[in-house]
């Protein structure tokens, strides 16, 4: 059984912890006794939630960080001091099809949601094996268990997020390391980063609340959970892939998974974050 990493006392790190999930996770974190360390490319949101914990009484601190950056990663992992948690959640979208993303787009996917998991580990791990103490999340999606239409860049990226994670895991495990991970894999999530998406069976697969899941992902760091997927229906949908293709494809339709983006309109407007590419 994994150890879980207590935050009560613990030093916890949200990368985009100015806006959605990371918001949450970094407010949680604070309540729950964490010194929480927020990195976000929007400075004045990422100060805006550091603002929010002093001012209810908690520890944080806040640094404008471009995590696809490896130089001001290092730098500004230096100025962290320990962490104890790290939670990789900085993530866009460019939600276009394939021919109709740019190309800036695309690998600016790739660099925040995939690149990034590597800096900004290595700039911790090291630390953590050493004391034998710690936890890496990764923020993967649903998307990272199966493709969906107009996602190929997020999508992708999301896959590579999980493969991270796993091989991670893998390695610490024949270290013997004493540090957990923990990958996390929500269905949509309503922050504005999928702004207009929909969803066929509400009851099955319902758009998720930031503030259950973050509740969620700090729940399972501290009891040690290494996976979570929410909703739990999620967890079936890579299973389904031992069928035959076309049989796997006729299974996301009924279930709507590929028509989710139809109405995507990209990152809502006027709601913390807007980096979403
Ligand atoms: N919203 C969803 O439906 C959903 C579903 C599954 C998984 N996720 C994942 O959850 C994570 C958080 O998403 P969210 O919905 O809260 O999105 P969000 O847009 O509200 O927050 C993302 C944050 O990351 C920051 N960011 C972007 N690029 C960065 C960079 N280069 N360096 C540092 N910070 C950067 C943004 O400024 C923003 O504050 C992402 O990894 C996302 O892929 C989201």
């Amino acid at each position: 059984m994994a150890k879980g990493t207590r935050l009560a006392g613990a030093t916890l790190l949200v990368t985009g912890g100015g806006s959605g999930l990371g918001r949450r996770m970094a407010l949680g974190a604070a309540r729950r006794g964490s010194r929480v360390v927020i990195w976000d490319v929007d400075a004045a949101a990422g100060a805006a939630v550091c603002d929010e914990i002093r001012a209810a009484g908690g520890q944080a601190d806040a640094q404008y960080v471009d995590v696809t950056d490896r130089d001001a990663v290092k730098a500004a992992a230096a100025e962290a001091g320990t962490v104890d948690v790290v939670v990789n959640n900085a993530g866009v979208v460019s939600g276009q099809r394939l021919l109709d993303a740019t190309e800036d787009a695309i690998e600016r996917t790739m660099n925040v949601n995939v690149l990034a998991l590597y800096w900004v580990t290595r700039a911790f791990l090291g630390g953590m094996v050493e004391r034998r103490r710690g936890t890496v999340v990764t923020v993967a999606s649903a998307a990272g268990l199966v493709g969906v239409a107009r996602q190929t860049d997020y999508s992708a990226s999301k896959f590579a997020a999980v493969g991270f994670n796993e091989s991670l895991r893998a390695e610490l495990r024949a270290d013997r390391a004493d540090v957990n991970t923990l990958v996390v894999c929500p269905f949509y999530i309503n922050t504005g980063m999928f702004d207009g998406v929909r969803t066929r069976w509400p009851l099955l697969l319902p758009i998720l609340e930031e503030e259950d899941v973050a509740a969620r992902v700090l729940d399972a760091i501290e009891a040690g959970h290494r996976k979570l997927v929410l909703p739990p229906l999620v967890n079936l949908l890579p299973v389904l892939r031992v069928l035959p293709v076309g049989v796997f494809d006729r299974l996301m339709d009924v279930l709507g998974v590929n028509r989710t983006m139809d109405h995507f309109t990209g990152r809502a407007p006027g709601r913390t974050g807007g980096h979403s590419g």
